[in-house]
């Protein structure tokens, strides 16, 4: 299991995460949060991860 989370405070809202991994990101208002707290394998969210430009992302494995 690894655990997903956005900083809220980071979060600028770009979107990326949420175009490149929507089964684990969606934005509400303006900010993205994540769908699951806990996913059991790790797909799309590294890459989501990878392009957050501010690095409100954080995967826990
Ligand atoms: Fe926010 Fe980064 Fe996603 S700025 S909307 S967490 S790509």
């Amino acid at each position: 299991m690894a655990k997903i989370t956005v900083d809220k405070k980071k979060c600028i809202g770009c979107g990326a995460c949420a175009s490149i991994c929507p089964s684990s990101f969606e934005m509400k208002d303006g900010k993205s949060v994540a769908k699951k707290a806990k996913v059991a394998k790790i797909t799309c969210e590294r890459e989501a991860m990878d392009s957050c430009p501010v690095g409100a992302i954080k995967i826990e494995e």
